[in-house]
């Protein structure tokens, strides 16, 4: 029997990351110079329900009964046999491997879950749709995350770029004109669960205060909406770094994330902000092509432990 293979796409926030989790607009775009990709080789002689898990990145090889039910591969597997009311799996060892930094903001946790179920269902006879492996993404976010706003695992599962609004169907973004983003990873782990809950609880004690911020932040997704559908994508500058600027109001950025932005700006991006959950992970900057190079230097001059340029395509 052939091995059948699974892949989904990093991505990255482009606008509006925590407001949306008070149910304002964000967009996100998926990434596909990064993948998390899942293999299975079917072991028709094995007893039934004995199923393998390889990750060699995270030094995991272990047999699914083995794993704790909470366990991210675990629960992704075991949520794909449930959502095809299966009583028990047939025999097969699942390889898992990803080119998507960890805890990073590009959304690992997400395209890992979605890549194991789409793999799982297909090897089962069962391709399950998009939405199914969103719902399953989701999920697994909540187990790293507690209350994710479902962005990630739409992004990831649909593999396009989405407007996304909490509680909404989302929308899909049409892309007019193609761009260019330099992707700097400040090397610092993104606890993005804990930026969250940190947020939570000072917009508790004065929701006054974070409100205005919220909206402020909404608005210019809504805005950059207009510019990514039928504007000159140059204008998203502006918007990225005035939506860092909130962010920062937020206190979600951190000193090596505003030095990245300001190295981005210097070495003549047209906007930059932090992406993700902050405090860490990852920030993004907008680039005349033939300048994404430069950029891409000042940002591992100024720390950047890692870079990615990345071209969002148009789509028809
Ligand atoms: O850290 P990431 O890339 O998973 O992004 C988190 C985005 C937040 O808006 C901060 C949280 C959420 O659930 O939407």
């Amino acid at each position: 029997m052939p091995a059948i293979a699974a892949w989904a796409p990093g991505k990255i926030i482009l606008f509006g990351e925590h407001a949306v989790v008070y149910h304002r607009p964000a967009i996100a775009v998926p990434v596909s110079d990064v993948q998390a990709r899942a293999v299975i080789l079917p072991n028709p002689l094995g007893q039934s329900g004995s199923v393998q898990i390889d990750a060699p990145d995270i030094g995991l090889n272990a047999l699914l009964s083995e794993l704790p039910p909470e366990n991210p591969l675990a629960t992704s597997i075991l949520a794909v046999q449930e959502q095809l009311g299966l009583s028990s799996l047939p025999a097969f060892k699942i390889r898992i491997t990803s080119t998507i930094p960890i805890a990073a903001g590009l959304g690992s946790g997400a395209a890992i879950s979605a890549a194991i179920a789409r793999a799982v269902s297909n090897f089962l006879g069962h391709p399950l749709s998009d939405s199914q492996v969103s719902d399953i993404a989701y999920r697994v976010d909540q187990y790293y995350h507690g209350t994710p706003s479902g962005i990630d695992n739409t992004v990831i599962a649909h593999n396009r770029p989405v407007y996304f609004v909490r509680g909404q169907p989302f929308q899909t973004l049409r892309v007019a004109q193609p761009f260019t983003l330099v992707i700097g990873n400040s090397g610092l782990p993104s606890p993005t669960g804990t930026v969250v809950g940190d947020l939570r609880a000072r917009y508790e004690a004065d929701p006054e205060s974070y409100e205005p911020v919220f909206n402020h932040i909404g608005a210019i997704a809504d805005q950059a909406r207009g510019v990514i559908e039928q504007g000159d994508p140059f204008d998203l500058g502006p918007l990225l770094t005035a939506n860092h600027a909130f962010l920062h109001q937020l206190g979600v950025s951190c000193p090596e994330l505003n030095r990245l932005v300001t190295a981005a700006l210097a070495a003549g991006a047209l906007g930059a902000k932090l992406s993700g959950g902050g405090r860490g992970g990852n920030m993004i900057a907008l680039a005349e092509p033939e300048l994404a190079e430069d950029v891409s230097a000042a940002l591992r001059e100024a720390g950047a432990v890692h870079t990615i340029t990345t071209v969002v395509q148009a789509t028809p």
